[in-house]
């Protein structure tokens, strides 16, 4: 498979992770339930997957090959500011889990009898 192919496959594992946080975003948004397990999940993917692995290849493989080629570099330009949003969105969401874990925890702790 060659590089670009892989590329476009990570795409689309990365749109579908998108679809699902949208669906979740949209029922936090309509005060439905939504398991915070998910949301872990989640920020785990975007950190690891599209964060960690694969812009990770573009920056580091793909974008070097290619900012020379045609009007690449302007583009390159504002992928690297939609990584760098994408990388303190997931540093946001992955500080507000663990501040509502610890919340959780010690509402458990007050409410114990003994
Ligand atoms: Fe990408």
């Amino acid at each position: 498979m060659s590089s670009t192919k892989n590329l476009k496959n990570d795409h689309i594992t990365i749109r579908r992770v998108r679809n699902i946080a949208q669906k979740c975003s949209d029922n936090l948004y309509s005060n439905k339930e939504v398991p915070l397990e998910h949301i872990e999940i989640i920020s785990v993917i975007i950190e690891e997957f599209v964060d960690d692995f694969h812009h990770g290849k573009e920056e580091q493989a793909y974008f070097p090959e290619t900012k020379e080629k045609d009007d690449y570099a302007e583009d390159i330009h504002k992928f690297l500011i939609e990584h760098e949003l994408g990388r303190r969105i997931a540093n946001m969401l992955r500080r507000e889990i663990t501040v509502l874990k610890e919340n959780r925890s010690k509402d458990k702790d007050e409410n114990k009898c003994y």
